[in-house]
């Protein structure tokens, strides 16, 4: 298996609970986007990407700077996948809106994305990471729906892990 790290931006803690299960699933390094360098981008060929959504929509505050770093490298050849968390019920308009601006910004370099999700399975109104019908990476809805959490990443680990 070639090298993966999963690297994520977390405010109150939840998103980075949700990396180090990821993590392990993977048996992956887990690193807050805080410590990412363009050192780190070039060490691995695989990168797992999480963010959750603030404000209306947007990335995690971490992820400004690390979107700087992001694009400084060379990402051709890198196969991503993107998480993210949000709330479907008090932000509907705009759930994991996060993953759908780290995606957007990263879309044309060149990289493979591998992890789309069906939206079957989530209750929102509207999300911009939902590209073509499919969300571009697995939403986690951690606040009111705890309990699929373990089961949304199970599946999505079992998903992609042939493609890294
Ligand atoms: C002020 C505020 C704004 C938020 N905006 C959104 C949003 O636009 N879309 C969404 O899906 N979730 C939104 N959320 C929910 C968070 O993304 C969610 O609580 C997440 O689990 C926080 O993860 P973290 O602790 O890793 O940062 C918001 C939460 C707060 C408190």
């Amino acid at each position: 298996m070639k090298k993966t790290i999963v690297i994520y931006g977390s405010s109150t803690g939840t998103c980075e609970g949700i990396a180090e299960k990821i993590g392990a699933r993977l048996g992956a390094e887990v690193l807050n986007v805080q410590d990412m360098t363009a050192d780190v981008i070039a060490a691995n060929e695989n990168l797992i990407l999480g963010t959750s959504t603030w404000g209306a929509g947007e990335l995690q505050d971490d992820w400004y700077d690390g979107l700087k770093v992001l694009k400084s490298s060379n990402l051709s050849g890198k196969t991503i996948a993107l998480f993210g968390c949000g709330d479907a019920e008090s932000y509907g308009d705009t759930f994991v809106g996060g993953m759908g601006e780290l995606y957007d910004s990263i879309k044309d370099s060149g990289a493979r994305f591998i992890g789309s999700v069906a939206t079957d399975d989530y209750f929102f109104d509207d999300s911009a990471a939902v590209v073509g019908g499919q969300f571009v990476g697995l939403p986690l809805d951690d606040v009111n729906e705890d309990d699929k959490t373990d089961g949304r990443i199970e599946a999505w680990v079992a998903a992609i892990s042939p493609n890294l």
